[in-house]
Parts: structure tokens; sequence; C-alpha cells
């Protein structure tokens, strides 16, 4: 495999890491994987096809189905505009049942992979350093309370005009922590070299920064 410089990003959801790889990609010119995107389709398309979520050879078949096109801050699936859809807590729910299914994330493997290309890439996920790029040049597990975590998605939905209870949305985190966290097949957990941040007290930018002194001298 051709030495592709790789940033690898995981960590449980609405930690940032979404906004902290698109920071990174644009810092450094690279590639990005939003692998949960996938996972998301995976589950939309299955959902809209009537599929079970829990049949594994099914899920397959749908991953074969799948004609998928990402341009910046659009997802078309099968030539129609899921943007919106895949980003919805219900389609976050199918991804994280599609994502506990082995046969699924074997499917997904050769596709991710694939998104390693010159220059490099930055790489956001829950396994993308533990399974997917295990020879990623830094490894980042992105992590922040629950409580922060709601707090940010409360904020974010608020902006978009929808109402929410920041409970509940603490409620749904620990639900979907507790089923990525403790699944069989790739579970979430930081990388044995991962550097771990804990971002529940810094911004955005902070992050960034701690990732980009670090990466100084993994990137020379
Ligand atoms: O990052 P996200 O919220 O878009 O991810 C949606 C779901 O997909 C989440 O519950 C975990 C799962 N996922 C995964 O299992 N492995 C990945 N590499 C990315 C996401």
């Amino acid at each position: 495999m051709p030495d592709i410089p790789i940033i690898t990003l995981d960590g449980p959801s609405g930690a940032g890491k979404g906004t902290v790889a698109a920071r990174l990609a644009q810092h450094y010119g690279w590639h990005i994987l939003d692998s949960g995107a996938l996972y998301r389709l995976v589950g939309y398309a299955a959902s809209q096809a009537g599929t079970d979520l829990a049949d594994g050879e099914a899920l397959v078949s749908v991953v074969s189905g799948m004609q998928v096109q990402f341009a910046p801050n659009q997802v078309t699936l099968n030539g129609e505009d899921v943007s919106l859809a895949i980003r919805t807590e219900t389609a976050g729910n199918a991804a994280s049942k599609v994502a506990a299914m082995p046969a699924v994330r074997a499917a997904l493997l050769d596709w991710q992979r694939s998104y390693a290309k010159r220059p490099g890439l930055v790489a956001d996920g829950r396994d993308m350093g533990t399974v997917v790029f295990p020879q990623a040049r830094l490894k980042v597990f992105l992590t922040a309370s629950a409580d922060e975590r709601a707090l940010r998605r409360y904020k974010q939905l608020k902006e978009k005009g929808i109402t929410a209870r920041v409970a509940t949305l603490a409620a749904e985190i620990r639900e979907r922590d507790e089923r990525d966290q403790n699944r069989a097949a790739a579970p979430l957990k930081p990388a044995e070299d991962a550097l771990c941040i804990d971002s529940t007290s810094m911004s955005i930018d902070d992050v960034a920064h701690s990732i980009i002194r670090a990466a100084e001298s993994c990137l020379s």
C-alpha cells in the first residue's frame, strides 16, 4: 500500500469530529472521509427499502445497490439528494444499528480505504485508527462529556429551527454511545497509540491547533 499521509479522527457522536476534520482537511488541502455518512446512507437506504436492519445478508445487497456521490454540502444516493434525510436522529439510529452488523462493516471496508489518495486523507469515524487505517500517521480520539455533546446538538438543532429537550438528547447520546462501545464488531475505542483529546471545555480552534501541533512530528 503506498504511504499516503492519513490522520484518523475517532470518537463518539457530538465530540466535534466533523468540524475538526473539515478544518484539518482544509489546512492540509487533503481529502476527507466522513465514514459515519456511509453508515447513515446504508441505514437510510435499508429503511427506505423496508429491509430488516438486523439482516446482515440483506444489508450487504443494499450496500451493493448504492450509487453515492459526495459533493461539497451535498450527498446523493442513486440520484436522490439525501443530504438532510441522512442527518436526522432517525437516520442516526438506523446507522448505529446497521453499523453493529459485521457484514456491513466488511462491505464498507474497501470503499472507505479507497479514499486514501494523495496528497493525504483526514478520516472521521469510530474505527478509522483501529480497523480501517491502522497505518495512519496520526490517530486522534476526540471525546466530550455526554452533557456537553447534548448541549452542542441542542444548539445545532435550535439554529435549524428544530425544538428539542437537552435531557432527551443526552439520553439518546448515552444510548448510542452504549451501543457503539459495546458492539462486538469494531467497538468504539481509542487506538492504543491514539492521542486522546477531551474537547468538553475546548473550542474547535483549540482542538484543531493541538492536532496540527501533534501532527508536525508525524508528517515530516
Ligand atoms: O458519526 P455519525 O453520527 O454520522 O455516525 C453514525 C453512526 O454510524 C454511529 O452510530 C456510529 C456508526 N459509525 C461506525 O460504526 N463506524 C464509523 N466508522 C462511523 C460511524
